[in-house]
């Protein structure tokens, strides 16, 4: 048997029930046990499970509703997570190489986003990031700073007036939703509606069972049907925003299609707030449990860039990218991944390989270098990383600073994480902040 609560590997798990701690006992991960995503442990504290994984299965076999549902593999190794997402023989076409009824049965706006870049390899990956990187550029993304402060402050001075608040649905949502929405130029008058139907249809689709993409359909067809008019509406009298250059994106000639656009819309809208807001939500409960280093960021404001980056690794808000499929056999290490297998990179296993860092399990703000893989690598590295990473330092240095005395509302073991398996994010985060 496992303890999933001891740090490093197995031991007499007596000890911890002597000791008066809650043991998890799971079958012990290795060579040949599947590893289930969906087990609490793996979204409550599944650094030990990955920690043995390193050392003994570095092909692990899992069940995720990553995996499309089914079974497959993990890597653990911050050097075979690199490799999946370097090595051409790892695809990420698994949509165009999935025939399954339910796939070809999807209601059209999971078709659209099942038929989003993240799911292509060159050369349709290549074109669709060439005409995204016309719209998402890095001068766009650095124009919103004073935005990002604004927001901030506003979300923050609300705040101040209360003793209570949950950190999650007041502060670390709305800011990139609102910041996501600006960014496109979604009008202030459809704002309120786009959030709502989006929250509505994250929260939906989190589930991962057939039942809940099934429920979550009528949000879909709304939202897709608001997408499509904004994207309509910007064709016609062209503004700033995100959308209109979109719409406008051209490459020799080739532009987006209608579809393309809408899906391209809402995949910036999917993996532009929700991420970020679980970094923030993860990074406060991080800095509350280790009070030294919120006090570092307190006291000096200009370490948030390496503050950010330690966090971003510590908490890994991604914990894997999308599953890949196996192009030819791959031997990893002496154990080979046949043919047309998904796999899975564990980001969040890489960011604590003892191989790569330092005490990987001890926070550090200065951590100098800080090689973390968070925003992945390689072809499909996250676009939106500087928006992440932006967002992230005004948000977290703005909040210690404004609340220094703020502490948990709740006892630790009440806090909950979403049962969301492609994301890692705390479902509330009560703080009192005064
Ligand atoms: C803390 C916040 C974020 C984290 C941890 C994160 C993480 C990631 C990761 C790991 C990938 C690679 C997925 C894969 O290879 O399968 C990715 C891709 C992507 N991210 Fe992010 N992301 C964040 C924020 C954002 C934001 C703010 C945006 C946009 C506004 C964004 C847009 C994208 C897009 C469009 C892709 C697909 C890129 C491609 O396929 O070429 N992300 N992100």
């Amino acid at each position: 048997m496992w303890c999933a609560d001891n740090p490093r590997g197995l031991h007499d798990h007596g000890e911890c029930v002597q000791a008066g701690r809650v043991v998890t006992i799971l079958n012990e991960p290795g060579p040949g046990v599947v590893t289930d995503l969906a087990d609490d442990v793996m979204f409550t504290n599944p650094f030990p499970t990955y920690a043995n994984l390193r050392e003994r299965a570095r092909v692990a076999p899992a069940r995720s509703t990553q995996l499309l549902g089914g079974e497959g593999y993990m890597l653990t190794r911050y050097d075979d997570v690199m490799l999946l997402h370097g090595d051409l023989r790892f695809s990420s076409d698994t949509m165009g190489r999935n025939d399954s009824w339910l796939l070809r049965h999807l209601p059209r706006m999971f078709r659209l986003l099942a038929d989003s870049m993240v799911y292509k390899d060159d050369p349709d990956h290549a074109r669709l990031r060439r005409l995204v990187n016309k719209a998402f550029t890095p001068r766009m993304v650095q124009e919103m700073s004073a935005d990002i402060e604004r927001i901030v402050d506003e979300l923050l001075t609300g705040l101040a007036g209360r003793d209570t608040v949950d950190l999650v649905d007041d502060f670390a949502v709305p800011l990139p939703l609102s910041v996501i929405s600006r960014m496109l130029g979604v009008s202030a008058a459809d704002r309120d509606q786009f959030h709502t139907l989006t929250a509505r249809f994250v929260a939906g689709v989190g589930g991962g069972s057939p039942t809940s993409f099934i429920k979550v359909v009528p949000t879909a067809r709304k939202l897709l049907k608001m997408i499509e008019q904004m994207a309509d509406e910007r064709r016609r009298v062209p503004d700033q925003g995100m959308i209109s250059a979109l719409v406008a994106a051209s490459d020799d000639g080739d532009k987006l299609s209608p579809d393309e656009v809408a899906a391209m819309i809402f995949l910036l809208m999917l993996a532009g707030h929700d991420t970020t807001a679980n970094l923030i939500g993860s990074a406060t409960l991080a800095l509350l449990e280790h009070p030294d280093q919120a006090a570092r960021l307190r006291d000096d404001g200009s370490i948030a860039p390496s503050a950010v980056e330690e966090l971003l690794r510590f908490t890994t808000p991604v914990p894997c990218g999308a599953a890949r499929i196996t192009l030819d056999d791959v031997d990893v290490d002496g154990t080979t991944i046949p043919r047309g297998s998904k796999v899975l990179g564990m980001i969040i296993s890489a960011n604590r390989d003892e191989r790569i860092f330092d005490h990987p399990d001890e926070l550090d703000l200065g951590r100098d270098p800080n090689r973390h893989l968070t925003f992945a690598f390689g072809k499909h590295f996250c676009l939106g990383n500087q928006l992440a990473r932006m967002e992230g330092q005004i948000a977290i240095r703005s909040l210690v600073q404004r609340f220094p005395n703020m502490a948990l509302a709740v006892p630790r073991d009440q806090l909950r994480y979403k049962p969301i398996q492609s994301l890692r994010g705390l479902r509330s985060l009560p703080l009192r902040l005064h």
